[in-house]
């Protein structure tokens, strides 16, 4: 009998529940650990020593405390800087990120015009840019570093309102027109901004495909936990994970739902 696997997803705060969604669907059978450094949100507008710093100190202790078999940093902000550092620290632990999805975005795109909605620190990291270079060389690539839409999507998920007007700006500069030819694809690089999806269709100014990375995270969650022969697939009812805030703040009513949706009690 294999071991049940445990993951623990992260992310700087509720954004990763997009992540975690996918990864439930895809392990059903597995114990699931939420942690949302909300004390410290938004990781997009920390300097990179910062953001190092901060999340290699609370991976210390979250997997102490947790004891996974596999860590999902379920946050591009941070994947983007931070992977190379947690796999040197702990390499017998999988660590599985989340980077920009440009290569499936350039491969589809018709008019060879996509972009790159993300946090600033993202649009800003090496790893960001080495990507477009290998993988979009082809394609006239705008990286768009949105200021606000991750502080919306948490307002949206805590039941607050949301201004479309705001939403409407942050996205606008997605859309380019060159030669005839739209913007085809806007990939989705910041975990956040799925939950706001609805909205984004409803206020962009033509149609276009919004490339969200999840499902491709839960398939590689699942091929790495087999590797290691942990059980993740089979259950007779789908066990209650726990969802953590480094914040220790009140959760609204709204946010309480939204995690019971998602198979998440709040952490006493
Ligand atoms: N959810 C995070 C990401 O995927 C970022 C949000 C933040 O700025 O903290 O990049």
């Amino acid at each position: 009998m294999n071991t049940t696997a445990k993951i623990l997803t992260f992310d700087s705060g509720l954004g990763g529940l997009t992540v975690h969604a996918e990864i439930l669907r895809a392990c059903p059978g597995a114990d699931h650990v939420y942690v949302a450094d909300d004390a410290a949100f938004p990781y997009g507008h920390l300097g990179e020593e910062a953001l190092v710093d901060r999340v290699m100190a609370l991976m210390g202790e979250l997997i102490a405390a947790h004891r996974p078999n596999i860590v999902v940093i379920a946050c591009n902000t941070a994947s983007t800087l931070v992977l190379p550092h947690l796999r040197a620290a702990w390499p017998q632990l999988p660590f599985v990120g989340t980077v920009p999805a440009v290569k499936p975005a350039a491969e589809q795109s018709h008019t060879h015009l996509i972009s790159v909605l993300a946090t600033p620190g993202t649009v800003a990291r090496d790893y960001t840019r080495d990507l477009v270079r290998a993988y979009a060389a082809h394609c006239e690539v705008t990286l768009v570093g949105s200021q606000h839409l991750a502080t919306l999507a948490e307002a949206y998920m805590r039941g607050e309102m949301v201004d479309d007007l705001q939403v409407a700006a942050e996205i606008m500069p997605c859309f380019v027109e060159r030669d005839g030819q739209r913007t085809d694809h806007v990939v989705l690089a910041c975990t956040h901004y799925p939950l706001l999806l609805d909205a984004f269709r409803q206020l962009a100014p033509w149609s276009v495909d919004w490339v969200d990375p999840a499902p491709a995270i839960a398939r590689r969650v699942q091929h790495v936990l087999g590797e290691h022969s942990f059980s993740f697939a089979h259950h007779e009812r789908m066990r209650e994970g726990f969802a953590h805030f480094t914040s220790g703040a009140p959760i609204p009513f709204a946010l309480t739902n939204a995690l019971r949706a998602r198979h998440l009690a709040p952490a006493g």
